[in-house]
């Protein structure tokens, strides 16, 4: 098994459930810190940012040289990335897709030999926003998306040939990843125009604790990884995995909802995390 993104949160606990299942997991590391409180039995950290093509040539070379199948791929990295798109730099949007969409291209292309001799199957993690996109998560989104169309398309191509593709969509998980978006959502909000600040002012300040909310009302790594482990050894796997009820919930709504009625949904949650005096002015308006 490969599982990338493993330092921390679901990737880590996947990691951890997998060998306590008794699989031998490869699990992707960017700092060598990082090794020491993964190692366990069954457990084998290597060095892998999934944007450096010499890590994911090391990867797909140790993969080969190992004596085990390659079952899983779980291409669980990834990186937040909320805020405006009028406000996020072009450099952001190409960072943020790096990671979260190119990166996972490379390493099951690398992969995918072994795959394919295996039988093995491909777990991509993707997002409640993978289906549904709102005011100031449309970076993180736009590459959550376009992960989820890239697995439609390997699930379709790989069918015949015996490997089988999954997308796992979690709603809040408590990770360290709300952390990280923060800290990126604070440098944002430094960057911004007067104007922009006009514009976006109130949403940005109501983006930490929306993001504090969700992850709040989220399941832990723990009940995630178990879920992931679900679609990495069911028999029969469903092309979808939803973590947590209101992932479940929202995503299902999303088939069936008309946009305007999703983005009153998705504007009267953001809403209650405005400033006071902002409650009743958002940046969705409504003309229909
Ligand atoms: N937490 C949630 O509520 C939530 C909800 C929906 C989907 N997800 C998705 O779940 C996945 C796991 O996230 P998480 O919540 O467990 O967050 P996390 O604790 O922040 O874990 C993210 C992992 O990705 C790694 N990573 C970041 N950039 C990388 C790169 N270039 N190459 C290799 N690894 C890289 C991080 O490594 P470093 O420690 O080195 O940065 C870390 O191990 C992500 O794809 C995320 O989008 C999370």
């Amino acid at each position: 098994m490969v599982v990338t993104g493993a330092s921390t949160g679901m990737g880590a606990a996947t990691a951890r459930e997998l060998a306590r299942r008794g699989f031998h997991v490869l699990a992707g590391v960017r700092r060598d810190s990082d090794r020491v409180p993964l190692r366990a039995n069954g457990i084998e950290p290597v060095i892998l940012d999934i944007t450096d093509p010499d890590h994911v040539a090391a990867l797909a070379a140790r993969v080969e040289r190992g004596p085990r199948p390659l079952r899983a791929l779980v291409n669980n990295a990834g990186i937040p990335g909320a805020g405006p798109v009028e406000v996020m730099p072009l450099s952001e949007w190409r960072r943020i897709f790096e990671v979260n969409l190119f990166g996972h291209v490379a390493v099951t292309q690398a992969l995918l030999p072994a795959l394919l001799r295996d039988k093995g199957r491909v777990v991509n993690i993707s997002s409640l926003n993978g289906k549904i996109s709102m005011a100031g998560y449309g970076p993180y989104a736009a590459s959550k998306f376009a992960m989820e169309a890239m697995s439609d398309a390997l699930r379709n191509e790989l069918a015949p040939h015996g490997v089988q593709v999954v997308v796992v969509e979690p709603g809040g998980v408590k990770t360290e990843m709300s952390r990280a978006g923060l800290a990126a959502l604070s440098r944002l909000d430094d960057g911004m125009t007067p104007e922009q600040h006009a514009r976006y002012g109130a949403l940005m300040r109501a983006i930490p604790s929306h993001v504090a909310a969700f992850t709040k009302a989220g399941v832990t790594s723990d009940v995630a990884a178990k879920r992931i482990t679900k679609a990495v050894t069911d028999g029969r796997p469903h092309t979808r995995y939803t973590i947590g009820a209101a992932a479940a919930f929202l995503i299902r709504a999303s088939r069936i909802l008309p946009d305007r009625m999703l983005d009153r949904m998705t504007t009267s949650d953001l809403r209650k995390h405005y400033p006071a005096e902002n409650r009743g002015r958002t940046t969705a308006t409504h003309t229909d």
